[in-house]
């Protein structure tokens, strides 16, 4: 089967991007500087998620994933872990039906597995209530890691071939693809990351291939929406050349 080149689509110069990825990073700092507790940066980082789904709503962005926990926090602090898993909770509770509202479909990609068994049923039904919703589709990345997700897509393709389902040399991007847990997502046209750093830090290592990258200073609880509709333009100002022309 031939490879259908579906991340190397030219689109016209100064098109909105269809899918902005964010690496929402800095609470910690954040709450450093306010002199408070770093549950309360997390706390202030969740009023901001509101914010990126309003600026991507009112920017006509299609897709918009949010890196809100990796596979390496988990290492964190006990306590910190907990006050996160605590403020996911409130979170799914309390916006929902805010999201449901706005015709916004959700979608959680990472290992649900490792979470507990009332949030992962928190989000089943929340995916299940908003699956017919078409303005948005909001994709929140939990426990997740590009090289677990890499990983499982090569076991499952290793185990169609010992199967017999599937010969090596049919092996190609979009039978990769299709065992990513993106599987039916655009890959992401921009990557925004708070905070200053500039790293991906496991997050969508395969889907960044040709991804434009924005590394912001300000700290992830002081993203608004305006701050969206400002990566929008800085992205319509890029250059996009997929290698094609010089
Ligand atoms: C991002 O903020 C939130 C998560 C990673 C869960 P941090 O908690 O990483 O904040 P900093 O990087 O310490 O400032
Ligand atoms: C990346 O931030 C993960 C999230 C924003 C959820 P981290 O703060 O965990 O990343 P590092 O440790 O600075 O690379
Ligand atoms: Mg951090």
């Amino acid at each position: 089967m031939e490879s259908q080149a579906h991340s190397i689509i030219e689109e016209p110069a100064g098109a909105p991007p269809r899918h902005v990825a964010i690496i929402m990073d800095g609470n910690g700092r954040w709450a450093k500087r306010e002199g408070k507790i770093r549950a309360a940066g997390h706390r202030q980082g969740a009023e901001a998620v509101r914010e990126a789904i309003e600026g991507a709503l009112q920017n006509g962005v299609e897709y918009l994933t949010l890196y809100a926990f990796s596979s390496e926090n988990w290492n964190r602090p006990e306590e910190e872990v907990r006050d996160l898993m605590g403020l996911l909770k409130l979170y799914l509770n309390r916006e929902v039906k805010t999201m449901h509202k706005q015709n916004v479909r959700l979608r959680v990609i990472g290992r649900k597995d490792r979470l507990s068994s009332d949030i992962q049923q928190m989000i089943t039904k929340a995916e299940e209530h908003t699956k017919d919703n078409t303005r948005l589709t909001l994709v929140i990345a939990l426990s997740y890691g590009s090289r677990d997700e890499i990983i499982d897509a090569a076991k499952a393709l290793a185990q169609e071939v010992e199967a017999g389902a599937l010969k090596v040399d049919e092996i190609d991007e979009d039978r990769f693809t299709a065992f990513l847990s993106t599987k039916g997502l655009p890959d992401p046209d921009m990557i925004i990351r708070t905070s200053g750093e500039q790293r991906l830090s496991n997050f969508l290592l395969w889907q960044a291939a040709y991804s434009e990258f924005l590394f912001l200073d300000i700290l992830w609880p002081d993203f608004t929406k305006e701050t969206f509709a400002e990566a929008v333009s800085e992205y319509q100002g890029r250059d996009r050349r997929y290698g094609l022309r010089p």
